[in-house]
């Protein structure tokens, strides 16, 4: 029996469960286990959504050497072509000459990947990848915003839980909920 919740007005459904979630997030950190077994990569974890995927991830990675720091941006859509990205919590370590990672809830349109990236390639990052839970592709509107790791492909559908708020709220469902027509 799949668990439904109802918040401000819709009505979700359970679409993974934390044991799916938890499959996925393993086969994420295996991966990154292989392509980072000789380096000492930086972590940037994306506040708020990423924090619960980032818990998670890191303690699945036990092979490797790893710091992480956070950061928190709130994106300006109404101005993407000016690359305005407002940063709420800067970034607090140096990334020149280092393998950086950042971890994300959801890639939707790409525009939060695509200006990170660019930032932390300004600032001297020797690579730049991202891993991400959920990856939205019907979505993307940025080429260079494509994971690298990848929890979950989805569709279009607005989804909560998981770290994934609806108006700041629901970011502690132990599963990622869709939301539904009915
Ligand atoms: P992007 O910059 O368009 O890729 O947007 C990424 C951000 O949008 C994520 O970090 C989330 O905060 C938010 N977002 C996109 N899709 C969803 C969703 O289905 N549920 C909750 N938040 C979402």
């Amino acid at each position: 029996m799949k668990r439904t919740i109802d918040e401000q007005g819709y009505h979700f459904e359970e679409w993974l469960t934390p044991a799916q979630i938890a499959k996925d997030v393993q086969q994420v950190a295996d991966r990154i286990s292989v392509d980072y077994k000789d380096k000492e990569p930086l972590f940037v974890v994306v506040l708020n959504g990423a924090f619960v995927f980032a818990s998670d991830l890191l303690r699945a990675l036990q092979d490797i050497r790893c710091e992480v720091t956070f950061i928190r941006v709130s994106s300006y859509y109404g101005m993407a072509s000016t690359g305005q990205l407002e940063f709420i919590v800067p970034l607090q370590q140096v990334v020149d000459q280092r393998d950086v990672i950042i971890i994300e809830d959801i890639v939707d349109t790409g525009l939060t990947i695509h200006q990170l990236k660019a930032h932390m390639r300004a600032q001297g990052a020797t690579s730049v990848r991202v891993a991400t839970m959920l990856f939205k592709p019907n979505k993307l509107e940025y080429d260079d915003a494509k994971p690298d790791y990848i929890g979950r492909e989805m569709t279009d559908e607005f989804v909560i839980g998981y770290g994934l708020d609806f108006d700041g709220f629901v970011r502690n469902l132990d599963a990622i909920y869709k939301v539904t027509d009915e």
